[in-house]
């Protein structure tokens, strides 16, 4: 199939504005966009500037809006977006570094300050080198492991938008993992740092995030049930 593709471009030291750069591109329906990219960088126009490093949705570097929604470059085939257009852009709220590589350290400063780590400074069990835990316990933050801080749920949150101070559904996703971890002692220095205006509370449940996670975690639930061991 023929594609026409559309891709935003910006270089902040030369470009006085962001322009859109049209290629027309040779690919198969089962092709992926992050193919698309690859062949005009390397057969139209080698200044091309993306992220991308796995290539099979595990990494999560490529994340993007294509056709206006986020998604990573490397999961999206042609033959499901169901037309030959195709735009892509880079992560709103985020400042753009060059084309479609966007500056995500305020994000993992986000990220950082919700302690996504495990913390438990008790003397291991005399009987073992491991800290237990029932399958019913992994369970029940099972769903926020999956997550692979490719930043599509924070950028498509319209309370990010409006604020950048905002924490994010990533880093809430990345506390419920701990914070309902049985093995860790931290959950209440996570929450007090989520019990901010600019913390949980931001969250007005749009959904948005749930629908963008590439990984298909139920982050709204994930949220929710962060907003409830705070009223607990
Ligand atoms: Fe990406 Fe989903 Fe993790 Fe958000 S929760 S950063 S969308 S994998
Ligand atoms: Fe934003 Fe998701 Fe809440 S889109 S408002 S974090 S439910
Ligand atoms: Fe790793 Fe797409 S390149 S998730």
């Amino acid at each position: 199939m023929q594609v026409h593709l559309k891709v935003f471009r910006f270089n902040p030291e030369i470009d006085r504005k962001p322009r859109y750069d049209r290629f027309d591109v040779q690919a198969e329906p089962t092709e992926r966009v992050l193919d698309l990219l690859e062949m005009v960088k390397n057969y139209n126009d080698g200044t091309l500037a993306f992220r991308r490093s796995c290539a099979h949705g595990v990494c999560g570097s490529d994340a993007m809006r294509i056709n206006g929604r986020n998604a990573l470059a490397c999961k999206v085939l042609l033959k499901d977006l169901n037309t030959d257009q195709v735009t892509v852009e880079p992560l709103l709220g985020m400042r753009v570094i060059k084309d479609l590589i966007v500056d995500m350290e305020p994000f993992f400063a986000h990220y950082r300050s919700v302690m996504p780590y495990l913390v438990n400074d008790e003397p291991l069990p005399e009987d073992g080198k491991e800290r237990l835990q029932s399958p019913q316990e992994q369970e029940r933050f099972e769903d926020t492991t999956k997550c692979i801080l490719c930043a599509a749920c924070t950028t498509s949150c319209p309370s990010f938008w409006a604020s950048e101070n905002y924490v994010g559904p990533a880093a809430i996703v990345n506390a419920h993992r701990f914070i309902y971890d049985s093995r860790d002692r931290a959950g209440a220095k996570r929450l007090a740092v989520l019990n901010q205006r600019m913390g949980v509370w931001a969250c007005r449940t749009a959904f948005n995030c749930s629908e963008a996670c590439p990984r298909d975690i139920q982050i709204t639930r994930a949220i929710a049930e962060v907003k409830e061991a705070l009223n607990r």
